[in-house]
């Protein structure tokens, strides 16, 4: 048997005057199923987000979750979901239980349920020594943590997280990550959006939005096989001339910094690796290494930032 469809838009559009915020979305996410909104500012994601839970009604288009069209059963559907926006707000004065607490009374929970869901949910969130703390003592990871709890309280069969780990350091970012996928073993279908390209690499499917529209969708390596062969690591010194000389080569589309490195993303890879290292040296710069390497999915979105930019 399929796994059922829980988060379903088609042609879905949101106009806010003239722009169209989001400009004929289709997506579908199965129960299992974790699915990455990956885009960069403005793409849209927030308010695709929005309309799936419902908070803004669309221009026009269909929407579906957990069974129930969108807006007009919004509240039944509203039920299954779980929401994280993108600023959602703890209540700074009360404490973790509180907070859960106080989330579970808004989903209409009896006491007992909601005393013994919340104590399993601080269990997993690692929570449970800070239960008494209040919420604004705790620290920005830690804060993301309950957040997830809270939209967690009613066992939502559906998951949309808006950003969940922005502004959150990297470590605290991992560990929202190991305990989102721990928590997901029950078979919930879960949106997440992004504008971290390098969390990409986690979701099951990724769809990659700009413009209110998405330009791709698949899995990471899927996504990553557009890429296959193109593209190639170089270390040298000065980076900047580095960089400056590498773009004039013929074979060589664009060329983009990842920390020390630069990844050039080449039509064949043969060409630039012959002519490079005599035109680097010619030119003052000491090549360290030249190699190709698999794509990333950084590198995928940014030529397709570029092709839509073209086309635009
Ligand atoms: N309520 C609103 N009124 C007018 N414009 C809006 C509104 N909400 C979002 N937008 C615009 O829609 C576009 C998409 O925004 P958003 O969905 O927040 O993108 P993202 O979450 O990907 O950064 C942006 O250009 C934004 O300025
Ligand atoms: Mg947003």
């Amino acid at each position: 048997m399929e796994p059922e469809i829980l988060l379903e838009t088609r042609q879905a559009v949101k106009a806010f005057g003239a722009l169209r915020a989001v400009d004929g979305l289709n997506l579908q996410v199965a129960a299992g199923e974790m699915v990455g909104l990956v885009g960069p500012d403005g793409a849209g994601k927030t308010t695709a987000i929005r309309l799936l839970c419902g908070a803004l009604s669309p221009t026009s288009g269909q929407i579906r979750v957990a069974g129930y069209e969108i807006p007009r059963m919004v509240e039944k559907a509203r039920e299954h979901i779980g929401y994280l926006s993108q600023r959602f707000s703890l209540y700074g004065d009360l404490t973790v239980k509180e907070n859960l607490n106080f989330f579970g009374e808004v989903f209409g929970m009896p006491d007992a349920e909601r005393k013994a869901r919340s104590e399993e949910l601080l269990r997993f969130a690692g929570l449970s020594k800070f239960a008494d703390r209040r919420a604004n003592a705790l620290s920005g990871g830690m804060q993301k943590k309950l957040g997830l709890a809270t939209a967690l309280v009613h066992s939502p069969k559906v998951l949309l997280l808006d950003e969940p780990t922005g502004g959150v350091d990297p470590v605290a970012r991992q560990e929202f990550w190991h305990l989102l996928v721990g928590l997901l073993r029950g078979g919930s279908a879960v949106l997440v959006s992004t504008p971290y390209m390098d969390e990409a690499m986690r979701f099951n499917r990724v769809i990659f939005m700009n413009k209110g529209r998405a330009l791709i969708e698949g899995s990471p390596r899927e996504l990553i096989q557009r890429l296959k062969d193109r593209i190639l690591e170089l270390a040298a010194e000065p980076q900047m001339e580095a960089r400056r000389l590498a773009v004039l080569d013929p074979d060589v589309e664009d060329v983009h910094a990842f920390g020390d490195r630069l990844h050039l993303r080449v039509r064949e890879p043969s060409g630039p690796i012959a002519r490079l290292p005599g035109v680097l040296a010619a030119g003052g710069v000491r090549l360290l290494h030249m190699l190709p390497v698999s794509p990333t999915l950084e590198d995928v979105f940014i030529q397709l930032l570029e092709m839509d930019q073209d086309a635009s």
